[in-house]
């Protein structure tokens, strides 16, 4: 079995305790940090045409449906997708799920997105540039793709402490590496474990450079005061970061200083 079929499997696996965790609210991080720094940064969706890139059972890909976005969720987990196309049938969005890799996108027409997202998933896929490059191809131009990851600098870290201790910044931040994330806490049903992928900023902000996507914002997501009276477990992210948003643009061209110069 390959890399990617042994992940594609983890997934499958850890579906249906992972969407128990998600629609119940309890994965915290994403309900209180990461989801309102995301959509704020992503705005008004209404009318554009939307592709949920690794979008799991569909939790994120449903909130943009119901901001009037048409929207296509793919993912490589038969599962995954099983589960979303459930709660399409039960709360009919419109959205259509495809079971995919990210890395091959060729269904869908160059330039026909005017959005895409990957919520906490890039870290997951094992060939990013590839997903990245292609992610590229299907956005229209002056099309947004927008991810949110672990931050790098503290997602391995955060694993090997229990849940609520100080954490401290990743001291081989430059060591690319594949790790397992054992997923046991006990707001789990049961628990599972899925593989991820350490990388440097530096390696994802060259992988959007190489597909001509130009970074135009970057945002370390922190809790508001009332996100930590409802989730008092996001304590631990007030003076450290778990996540970042990066929004990049497909321009045509490689930006760099030269082309910003007066002709
Ligand atoms: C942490 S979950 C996040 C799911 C979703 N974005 C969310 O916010 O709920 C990561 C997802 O990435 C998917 N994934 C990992 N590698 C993938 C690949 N190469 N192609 C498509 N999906 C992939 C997994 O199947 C899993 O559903």
């Amino acid at each position: 079995m390959s890399d990617e079929d042994c992940i594609r499997k983890e997934w499958n696996v850890a579906a249906e305790s992972w969407v128990d965790f998600v629609r119940k609210g309890k994965d915290y991080y994403r309900e209180g940090l990461n989801n309102p720094a995301a959509f704020e940064l992503i705005g008004d969706v209404t009318g554009l045409t939307v592709l949920d890139l690794a979008c799991g059972e569909g939790y994120n890909t449903r909130i943009l449906a119901r901001k009037s976005a048409k929207v296509t969720g793919i993912d490589f987990s038969e599962k995954m997708i099983e589960f979303a196309k459930q709660e399409e049938e039960k709360e009919k969005l419109g959205i259509c799920y495809k079971v995919m890799n990210a890395v091959d996108l060729r269904e869908f027409s160059n330039n026909h997105f005017d959005l895409a997202t990957c919520f906490m998933s890039l870290q997951d896929v094992q060939d990013f540039e590839k997903a990245i490059s292609e992610v590229a191809k299907v956005l229209k131009y002056g099309g947004r793709f927008v991810f949110s990851i672990p931050h790098p600098c503290t997602e391995m870290i955060r694993l090997q402490k229990p849940e609520g201790e100080k954490i401290s910044a990743i001291e081989r931040y430059f060591r690319t590496t594949q790790y397992t994330i054992e997923w046991n806490m006990e707001r789990l049903t049961r628990p599972f474990k899925t593989t991820s992928f350490h990388r440097t900023l530096t390696e994802y902000f060259d992988a959007l450079h190489k597909s001509m996507l130009v970074v135009t914002r970057l945002v370390e997501p922190r809790p508001t005061r009332k996100a930590l009276q409802k989730y008092p477990g996001l304590q631990d992210v007030l003076e450290i970061p778990q996540s970042v948003v990066i929004e990049s643009v497909k321009t045509g061209t490689r930006c760099s200083f030269s082309s910003f110069r007066q002709p």
